[in-house]
């Protein structure tokens, strides 16, 4: 038999930070999956739809989508929302169900999926995973991604500024996944700044430059979480 297209499909718990629970309340599944055993027939094999949108994309776009919405099933399954057609909007974020929050993320290789029942209208999840940046790559990239206190702050702590810019980096697209479904608003790498990262505690705080929403204003300190890996990093935020 062949390599399956989805492979180590697991339930993972990441430690949560600044949420009164310790343990994130909601689920976060992550497989493997195999971009060189994809084909379009496993759509109808997974009784997941293809959006139009991407009929004509490559087929790694498709396959990590599709791995994307396979997670996205088994997640909303165990919540007892079984069958529910995932769509993307416009602007891509998933169309999730009334009350739950959730949040997708891959690299080449990985796709992760979380979501919770959001109790405030506040409520929010972003994940993102993020295979780490070259050295060559961090050096040319680091201005759009952070400031320059941010770049003092990563060359203090220890560990390699490539692989401390990749955490930055995925930390604001966890922050932006966890907030955009809410605010509705697009805001830049820039408009969060990292104040604080602790490498052996996997933590780290970002705090907001401009305001986005009632709830989300200029000011607002979020806390998160990351699990670092050998190749890739994983950020996790949650906020009520
Ligand atoms: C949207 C974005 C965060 C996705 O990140 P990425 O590293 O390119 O890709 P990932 O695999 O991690 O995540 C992609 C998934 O994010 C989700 N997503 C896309 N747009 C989204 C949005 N506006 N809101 C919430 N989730 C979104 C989708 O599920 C998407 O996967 P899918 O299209 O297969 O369903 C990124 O492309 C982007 O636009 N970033 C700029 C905005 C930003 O990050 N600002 C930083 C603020 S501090």
């Amino acid at each position: 038999m062949g390599t399956p297209f989805i492979e180590n499909f697991e339930w993972i718990s990441i430690p949560v930070a600044g949420t009164k629970s310790e343990i994130y309340p909601g689920l976060i599944a992550r497989s493997r999956f195999n971009v060189k055993t994809y084909h379009p027939e496993l759509f109808a094999r997974f009784d997941i739809v293809l959006p139009a949108s991407l009929n004509r994309a490559v087929p790694k776009r498709q396959a990590e989508f599709l791995a994307g919405r396979y997670l996205a099933e088994q997640v909303l399954t165990e919540l007892g929302l079984e069958k529910f057609e995932l769509q993307s909007g416009e602007d891509r974020a998933p169309q999730w169900p009334e009350r739950i929050r959730g949040s997708i993320s891959h690299n080449e290789n990985t796709a992760l999926c979380a979501a919770h029942s959001g109790l405030s209208s506040s409520s929010g999840v972003g994940v993102d995973i993020e295979t780490y940046l070259s050295q060559e790559r961090a050096e040319a990239l680091w201005g759009m991604i952070i400031n320059e206190q941010e770049k003092s702050l990563l060359t203090a702590s220890s560990g390699s500024f490539a692989h401390q810019l990749t955490v930055a980096f995925s930390a604001k697209e966890s922050l932006f996944k966890a907030l955009y479904p809410q605010a509705r608003r697009y805001f830049d790498f820039l408009d969060a700044e990292l104040v604080r990262i602790d490498p052996s505690a996997g933590y780290f705080e970002l705090v907001l430059l401009k305001d986005l929403h009632v709830d989300y204003l200029h000011g607002r300190v979020f806390q998160g979480t990351y699990l670092a890996g050998e190749h890739d990093v994983i950020t996790f935020i949650t906020c009520e």
